[in-house]
């Protein structure tokens, strides 16, 4: 399936990189700007238009990226991915996100039918739950229709399902609101629960392992909050806790109730789970049919990741020129800057998707890594970013590419402010890359240019070209996995500081001179 050891640092195609990268400083992205240029360096799908002209890029070193895509296990493992293999080496577990939004015909075909069976069947319970929900049917433990919807879960069982429901927000339910309950902070849950009525609340419990420590102190909070006011015995058991699990007979041992279980499975890794049950409460909150538009979204831009030619294939457009900053031009971070603000979720779903995947130190085959891997992702929508970190983007020291994301129509605007916002994403992207030079009596005035960024325009944000760009941005940290030879579907680094923190509680952490005077502060 992959090139066991493959090192892209060792091919030939990473030395003429190395070369085209140090001619690169005498080149100017605005001296090279024409309409040819402009015509040739872009790409579109669903709905979804790529200018990516204002790189500092030209046609040898994208040669050069191509010839690196090439000689890498990509095309084996991008095939190897959609046929279910157990692509997460280190896990043994196979990688098909990508099959929760397929046709049936496609798994088939791919040997994958007991899988389109197994969603299919959760696509009904999902498509059955909302709808009850939504109609007013699936009543609390007092006889009341349902009004507000709280997901706790955390990561991946929580960044989506929020980024979705705030983007989408337009096609919400009125008279049905939802919560996201994240993080452990005892303020959060206080707060989101002081303002709600238990009898028409239903929490979703949404966690793969359903082991997760902050997922599970929040839900026996909310546990302990229902019994108070509703006395409730049991509340796990009532209409009031929906669980949704890679592991139903933990959530089973819990209390929750069978029929109130949904289910994904191993071959669906946390951050990549939006489309699975995990989605559940954004279909509560669009309509399941709007769901099913999502996952169409996405299905179209597997497809195009499938079959468009690699030099129009946008996901691999995205990574390559990712990995020339990353590793020939020595940008460590990336900013990506939405101008609409239902998108601001964006980066911090963006975060968990490519820094716990891409932050690898060890190829697949363990072997320590002598080039560098994932960039920091960060970012903030526009324009309010403009007045805060963007003076460091027109003359910090630093080269940071931008992806900057805008919208072509968006009917919940306003005409005028839709164009004011629109207009500051195009002058900023224009700036940056042309610069001003100053007087040298007022350099503080210098803008220096030739400063890197893609443009992305949705025609508009809707269910499907919200589902196509976040499949753009899953399929371009797949790519710059396959190229890096790292496993991008494990997390492994993010378990000793959990189990530490587990130790530290539990009374049993042998820390160090630091750590234990900081713990004599907190005056355990
Ligand atoms: O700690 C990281 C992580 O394992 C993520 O990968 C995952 O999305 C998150 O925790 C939540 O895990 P779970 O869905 O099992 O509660």
């Amino acid at each position: 399936m992959s090139q066991s050891g493959f090192n892209p640092s060792a091919t030939e195609s990473w030395k003429t990189l190395k070369n085209a990268a140090a001619k690169m400083s005498a080149f100017g992205i605005a001296d090279a700007m024409t309409d040819e240029r402009v015509s040739r360096y872009q790409a579109q799908c669903a709905g979804i238009y790529l200018d990516f002209s204002k790189n500092r890029i030209d046609d040898a070193a994208l040669a050069g990226l191509f010839g690196l895509l090439n000689d890498s296990p990509f095309a084996s493992l991008r095939a190897a991915m959609f046929d279910g293999e157990a692509i997460n080496n280190t896990e043994q577990r196979a990688v098909l996100h990508t099959a929760l939004r397929a046709s049936n015909a496609e798994l088939g075909a791919r040997g994958l039918a007991a899988e389109a069976q197994q969603i299919a069947e959760q696509k009904q319970h999902i498509k059955t739950l909302s709808e009850k929900i939504r109609a007013g049917q699936w009543l609390g433990a007092t006889g009341k229709p349902i009004t507000d919807i709280v997901n706790m879960g955390i990561g991946g069982s929580d960044l989506g399902p929020k980024l979705a429901s705030e983007a989408l927000k337009e096609f919400a339910q009125p008279g049905l609101r939802c919560h996201f309950v994240a993080n452990v902070d005892g303020e959060l849950i206080r707060s989101t629960l002081t303002d709600l009525n238990p009898e028409t609340t239903v929490v979703i419990v949404a966690s793969k392992t359903f082991t997760t420590q902050e997922t599970l102190l929040n839900a026996n909070t909310a546990a302990a909050w229902f019994t108070e006011r509703l006395g409730l015995a049991q509340p796990f058991s009532s209409p009031h806790f929906i669980g949704v699990t890679a592991a139903p007979d933990t959530a089973i041992e819990l209390g929750f109730l069978p029929e109130q279980l949904l289910q994904f499975w191993d071959w669906v890794g946390g951050r990549y789970s939006m489309w699975s049950s995990i989605g559940l409460s954004i279909a509560i909150s669009i309509g399941f049919e709007r769901f099913e538009a999502m996952l169409d979204g996405a299905r179209e831009m597997d497809q195009h990741f499938l079959t468009a030619p690699l030099e129009q294939n946008m996901p691999v457009i995205l990574a390559l020129l990712g990995i020339w900053y990353r590793n020939f031009l020595g940008a460590p971070s990336l900013a990506v800057i939405p101008y609409c603000e239902r998108l601001e979720q964006f980066p911090f779903y963006l975060q968990q998707l490519d820094m716990e995947s891409n932050g690898k130190g060890v190829n697949r085959e363990g072997a320590k890594l002598d080039y560098q891997t994932g960039p920091v992702v960060w970012g903030l929508t526009g324009t309010n970013g403009q007045h805060s970190f963007f003076q460091l983007l027109h003359q910090g020291d630093h080269v940071v590419p931008v992806d900057f994301i805008g919208l072509i129509r968006d009917s919940l605007s306003l005409p005028e402010h839709h164009k004011v916002l629109q207009a500051n994403m195009l002058a900023q992207s224009a700036a940056l890359m042309s610069g001003k030079k100053a007087s040298s009596a007022e350099p503080y005035r210098n803008y220096p240019g030739n400063r890197p960024s893609n443009t992305l325009l949705l025609d508009e944000l809707t269910p499907k070209s919200f589902g196509a760009l976040v499949a753009l941005y899953e399929h371009k940290v797949f790519v710059q996995g396959a190229v890096w030879n790292i496993n991008s579907f494990d997390q492994w680094g993010v378990e000793l500081g959990k189990g530490i923190a587990k130790d530290l509680l539990s009374g049993d952490a042998n820390l160090d001179a630091s750590s234990r005077s900081l713990i004599g502060k907190m005056g355990w």
